[in-house]
């Protein structure tokens, strides 16, 4: 029977592709339509491939509109249609990649287990459970893995001091709240390969001596809950879960929560505290949760991505993973490239690509087909970066050293329409929104830097040093990144951007 692929990714069912698959259905009731993850190339969602004798030919976008046409051109052979594609990996975008994390996404049924292990699936877990706790925790710290939740820290060594604390129970929770602006690899790896997540997270618990584990997934993605859910019961039906991981003496639970839509509750204290069931907030450190974490258990908090990156480092041995990336960023990054841009997408790729290869060679510049202005990488936390800076490497130090930051791997572009100046007051207005509290820099300095932001809109761009000032305080006086690292995307604009700030005042516009 010939097999047709329609993504049930939410990006793809939100341009239509449930309609799509309805719309073939009716059309060739003959054929198997297979709801499969993406391929991660959001400008050709929904996204329709047909196994062929010569393999998956692709076409996309497709509307349910299209269907007629394309079963007139004979699409179930591979037939010629203005919106046939080809091979997925023929595509420029997808055979500059090194996909790693994102292997099997987009080529599997995403909650069936049999195609899981038909794609490599479990083999890291398989070799795991044959290797003792400290030989689990050195590779994953020789492969040089660090966590892609925004602060780059070895994983390893995470790791490591949950697995010499002593406690009866200890916890594994993923850190799925994916709250960066323009962001969404966690998303794709949940819905799309859900079981790589949980093969992860088993490892982890295997590694560290935790039995039970949770998945904090944020309210916005009912598509990942769902699908989560689904993988979760398969693998507990299957012993993957359970009292006998695949038959073992190991033990390990999963279950999945459904975040509290703060922003905050993505840092690992806060989230925390909301997945004990109270109000999130951040909480000071030390202790670290790594020692007194998830009811004031030993708990690794980990990121969806750090976690998914595990089976494979496992599966393949530390080596091959460390061979790949720069400086002390190993491995791959998934990343993401929204905003303004002709091809948006996830792009996973070892560390070492520069900014402009990916903005530019990759994502082909801003779909206005205006110029670029502004790039900003690493969240709403992150610094713009303008053209001039295009050089920078993707790499965690490189970063750094620019007063910028990788985060969780989003690029959101901006064309020369943007006002930059309205785009700092958006930051601290952000943060005013999404501050917990807790700190006086970050919930009275936020909202005082909005308010010092419109008097140098309204002309007063003396206050520009007050302004400086200002996120220097809550740079150095802030609890947590919120606080800390709002100062960035907010003098980045002043710093590379000066013009827009000066533009109440014309005479100062020109300097
Ligand atoms: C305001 C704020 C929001 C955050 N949001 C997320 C998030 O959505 N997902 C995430 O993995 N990490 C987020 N982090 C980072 C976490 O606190 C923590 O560093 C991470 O979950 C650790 O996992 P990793 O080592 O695998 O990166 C956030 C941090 C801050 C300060
Ligand atoms: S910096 Fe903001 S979000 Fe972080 S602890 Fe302080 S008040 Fe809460």
């Amino acid at each position: 029977m010939t097999r047709v692929f329609v993504p049930r990714d939410a990006l793809a069912i939100a341009v239509g592709a449930d309609a799509v698959a309805a719309a073939i259905a009716r059309a060739c009731p003959e054929v198997s339509i297979l709801r499969n993850g993406s391929r991660g190339m959001a400008w050709l969602e929904p996204f329709v491939e047909v196994e062929t004798e010569g393999g998956r030919v692709g076409y996309g976008p497709i509307e349910a509109g299209d269907v007629a046409g394309l079963v007139a051109a004979g699409f179930l052979a591979g037939g010629a249609h203005e919106k046939r594609v080809g091979r997925a990996e023929d595509v420029p975008f997808f055979a500059r990649q090194t996909r790693v994390t994102f292997s099997r996404c987009g080529l599997t049924d995403p909650v069936s287990i049999a195609d899981y292990k038909a794609f490599g699936g479990l083999k890291g877990l398989e070799r795991a459970l044959g290797m003792g706790r400290e030989a689990i925790v050195d590779e994953v710290t020789k492969s040089g893995l660090r966590g892609r939740g925004g602060a780059g820290f070895p994983t390893g060594i995470k790791w490591r001091t949950v697995m010499g604390a002593q406690a009866a129970q200890k916890y594994i929770v993923c850190n799925a709240d994916e709250g960066d602006s323009g962001t969404f690899a966690d998303r794709m790896v949940m819905e799309g390969d859900p079981f790589l997540l949980i093969e992860g997270m088993i490892i982890a618990g295997i590694a560290v001596g935790a039995t039970r584990g949770y998945v904090y997934l944020r309210s916005e993605y009912p598509q990942s809950v769902l699908t989560m859910n689904q993988a979760v019961a398969v693998a507990r039906h299957e012993g993957v879960l359970g009292p006998h991981v695949l038959g073992s003496e190991h033990a390990f639970e999963l279950e999945v929560r459904v975040g509290a839509g703060a922003y905050v509750c993505g840092e690992e204290t806060s989230l925390l505290d909301s997945l004990e069931g109270k109000r999130g907030q951040v909480r000071a450190k030390p202790p670290l949760p790594a020692l007194q974490g998830f009811l004031g258990q030993p708990t690794v908090v980990n990121n969806v991505l750090s976690l998914a990156a595990v089976p494979d480092i496992l599966a393949g041995g530390a080596e091959a993973y460390q061979a790949l990336g720069v400086g002390r960023s190993r491995g791959t990054m998934p990343v993401q490239l929204a905003g303004n841009i002709l091809r948006g997408g996830l792009f996973e790729v070892p560390f070492g690509i520069t900014l402009g290869e990916l903005v530019l060679d990759i994502g082909g510049g801003t779909a206005s087909g205006r110029p670029v202005r502004a790039v900003q990488v690493g969240g709403p936390l992150g610094a713009y970066f303008p053209p001039s800076l295009f050089d920078t490497v993707f790499d965690y130090e490189a970063f750094a050293a620019r007063d910028g930051l990788i985060g969780h791997g989003g690029v959101v572009v901006f064309d020369d329409t943007v006002d930059m100046a309205h785009m700092a007051r958006f930051a601290m207005e952000f943060c005013s929104i999404e501050s917990c509290g807790k700190c006086t820099p970050c919930r009275i300095g936020s909202t005082r830097g909005v308010e010092v932001i419109d008097r140098i809109l309204d002309g007063d761009v003396g206050q520009l040093a007050l302004l400086e000032d200002l996120c220097d305080t809550m740079k150095f006086g802030s609890l947590c990144a919120l606080g800390g690292f709002t100062p960035y995307p907010v003098m980045s604009a002043v710093r590379h951007f000066g013009e827009d700030f000066r533009r109440a005042v014309p005479a100062l516009a020109a300097e």
